[in-house]
């Protein structure tokens, strides 16, 4: 028995790391800005599972919220035995369409926050001599797709930088990079993904299983199904110009919503 500390806890692919860390009798701190929400989780497990939960509701774009959380992740009296950095949104609109503010409150969610939070939880893990960390980052990191790859690009790059120091000590960190996932993310960037093909969409219960399992196979990159295994792959070798013209392409899929 392990406690986890979950962000964006509420919905898609957070809920469902809450919903299995559960089922494998987890404690959990859960955390995002709607408590309703946080609420309604923790009636949920609670009600299934014999587990406590803690609620932390935090907007991880506020710099003071952000350190509330990361208090609670180096609190080594509650020992956080698993972070999940998850929290995360999209935007419909390109960087130079769209407003600076919404974009600096991406940037401090899907990096700020990430940094801030895995400082605190590989400190005291590794202190303890054991610990994961798995950071929700995305398959749109290999490739340039606006300022959310590039987000996720450095989630991942960060990552990988962070496994390789904490080598040795007991302490794992892991990338989750996921393609397109059902979840409320695209509807609520207010985004039309109707032209995306089916094969392309991934189950979020499904891909939270097999992260778990390469966490415990102490792999550092998790890329979920085949087809974004792949992708992921040619990405990363393929000459950059033929992966910046190919993803020019595969971005117009995602169209804003009229
Ligand atoms: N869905 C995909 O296709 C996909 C693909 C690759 C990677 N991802 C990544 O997966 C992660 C989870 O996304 P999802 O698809 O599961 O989205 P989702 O269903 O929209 O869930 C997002 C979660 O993050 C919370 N959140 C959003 N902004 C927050 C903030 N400022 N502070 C604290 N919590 C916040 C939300 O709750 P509140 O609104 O209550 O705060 C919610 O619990 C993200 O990092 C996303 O980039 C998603």
């Amino acid at each position: 028995m392990s406690t986890a500390l979950v962000t964006g806890a509420t919905s898609g692919i957070g809920l469902a790391f809450c919903r299995e860390l559960a089922e494998r009798g987890n404690d959990l701190v859960i955390v995002a800005r709607r408590r309703a929400g946080l609420e309604n989780v923790s009636d949920e497990l609670r009600a299934r599972h014999s587990i406590n939960v803690e609620i932390l509701a935090a907007d991880l774009s506020k710099r003071a919220a952000l350190r509330r959380v990361a208090d609670r992740v180096a609190d080594r009296d509650r020992p956080i035995d698993l972070l999940v950095n998850n929290a995360g949104f999209g935007t419909s609109k390109s960087f130079l369409k769209g407003e600076l503010a919404d974009e600096e409150a991406m940037f401090d969610v899907l990096c700020r926050a990430v940094l801030v939070l895995s400082h605190a939880g590989a400190l005291s893990m590794k202190d303890r001599g054991r610990g994961a960390i798995i950071n929700v980052s995305s398959v749109a990191g290999f490739v340039p797709m606006g300022t959310y790859g590039a987000a996720k690009g450095w989630c991942t790059a960060f990552t990988q930088s962070l496994a390789h120091e904490l080598a040795g000590s007991g302490v794992s960190a892991t990338a989750l990079c996921p393609g397109f996932t059902h979840t409320e993310m695209h509807e609520r960037a207010k985004v039309d993904m109707s032209k995306l093909p089916k094969v392309m969409w991934l189950e979020a219960d499904r891909l939270v299983r097999d992260c778990l399992d390469d966490v415990k196979a102490g792999k550092v990159l998790s890329v979920p199904g085949v087809q974004y295994k792949v992708i992921a792959g040619i990405a990363q070798v393929a000459p950059r110009g033929l992966v910046r013209a190919l993803s020019g392409r595969a971005s117009s899929i995602r169209r804003p919503k009229r």
